[in-house]
């Protein structure tokens, strides 16, 4: 089959690969028909998680048609269509049972790995490094999947591949990154970042109630179509302190709730930006955490900091003390995928959500490698892109 093979920082290729084939009884093999290119994609093409082999087969966002199962799958069936989580949940564990899918025991081989790092290892992630277990990922024409009873969610005749593609990742994390900072009526939300993920958490604070949500990004394309959703944008570039711009559109209390959807390759001119961007270059950190600093520096007095973007390793200069003065509450983590994807399938069936929104690059898998070099220079004002296999 053909796949997405990852050679080094920023060299990725369509190769010609062995097909997966059923290794346990609680596989499925996916034939996929939709899969799309994450920011957190970018994290590995730009080189930031280590562990990756050359011929890694990249993607956790895909969907497609079930064509083989192995003897103890009861719950999918070929010729089903599905839309797979990229967290991979074994079902059984204390976290799975508690719905803490992302943080499954069981799917991580290489959990040693992580455990030296964070003394806990998470679950199995597709197309993720070997830290993650290792899994060839969905940017190709098959992929594997393990306990295909418990993640892959069934996708009805009445909905096509681009509305559900999206329940893979980006809308339950937009979704959760809201949820988790127990956005409420009333509430006024501050989103960095309106890429795909940010998208999803400005749609989901007003989906929550929220009253304002303002959108913090750089690139036109991304404030319109937050200003689409309702969000009142800002250009933090053309915005000297984005920490009193806030406190000013919001009569001086600042936002209640601060989303970080940008993570550890965030964009920045101030001075810890730099010294981030230095560090990170020369491999003595590894995280760019200025809009981490910012969320937290902006978040109003008991106020609520909700953190989707992905971080790897140390951050410092890290703001503790505002965080302990202000009362501040701080959640963040990979999204517990299956939790939310019945609820927001529900959704857009509904037609109260319309994933479809941020596509704006549709291309066939033979272009993934230009899709990668777009949408990480966020060129020809690209926000998402998808590949229809
Ligand atoms: N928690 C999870 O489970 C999960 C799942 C998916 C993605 N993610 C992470 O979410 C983050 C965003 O993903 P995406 O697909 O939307 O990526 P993206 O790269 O398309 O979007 C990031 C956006 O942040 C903006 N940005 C950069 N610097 C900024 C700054 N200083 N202030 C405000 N905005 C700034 C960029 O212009 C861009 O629009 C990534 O870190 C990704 O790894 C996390
Ligand atoms: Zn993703
Ligand atoms: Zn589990």
């Amino acid at each position: 089959m053909k796949a997405l093979c990852w050679y080094g920082k920023n060299d990725v290729r369509v190769e010609t690969v062995p097909d997966p084939t059923i290794l346990r009884p609680h596989d499925c093999i996916v034939r996929i028909t939709a899969t799309a290119i994450c920011g957190s994609d970018l994290h590995l093409y730009d080189g930031y998680i280590p562990t990756l082999e050359p011929g890694d087969i990249l993607g956790h966002e895909f969907m497609g048609e079930v064509v083989e199962v192995g003897s103890e799958v009861r719950r999918v069936a070929p010729g089903d269509r599905v839309v797979v989580p990229f967290a991979i949940g074994c079902g059984q564990c204390w976290y799975c049972r508690n719905e803490l899918w992302s943080l499954c025991d069981n799917t991580n081989p290489n959990a040693y790995m992580l455990e030296g790092m964070y003394g806990y290892s998470g679950g199995g992630l597709f197309g993720y490094s070997h830290l993650y277990g290792g899994y060839a990922g969905g940017q190709a024409e098959y992929a594997r999947v393990p306990f295909a009873d418990v993640g892959p969610l069934k996708v009805p005749d009445g909905i096509d591949d681009e509305h559900a593609l999206f329940l893979s990742d980006i809308l339950p994390t937009g979704w959760q990154a809201a949820e988790r900072a127990e956005v409420h009526g009333g509430d006024v939300v501050a989103v960095w970042g309106c890429g795909p993920v940010g998208q999803f958490a400005i749609r989901s604070a007003k989906l929550l109630g929220a009253e304002r949500v303002i959108a913090i990004d750089r690139f036109p394309i991304r404030l319109s179509l937050a200003e689409r959703a309702g969000a009142e944008g800002l250009n933090y570039a053309e915005t000297d302190d984005l920490v009193e711009a806030l406190k000013e559109m919001t009569g001086g209390r600042g936002p209640d709730v601060c989303i970080d959807a940008v993570g550890m390759e965030a964009h920045g001119t101030s001075i810890d930006a730099v010294v981030d961007r230095v560090k990170q270059r020369t491999r003595l950190g590894t995280d760019r955490a200025n809009v981490l600093r910012q969320v937290i520096q902006a978040c109003g007095k008991g106020g609520r900091v909700s953190v989707a973007g992905v971080y790897a390793g140390f951050v410092d200069k890290f703001p503790f003390g505002a965080l302990f003065a202000k009362g501040l509450t701080l959640r963040a983590g990979q999204c517990d995928v299956q939790r939310s994807m019945r609820p927001l399938l529900e959704r857009i069936e509904r037609g109260e959500i319309d994933p479809t929104e941020i596509i704006t690059h549709r291309l066939s898998l033979a272009e993934a490698p230009d899709g990668y070099a777009i949408f990480r220079n966020k060129a020809d004002e690209c926000v998402k892109v998808v590949m229809h296999t």
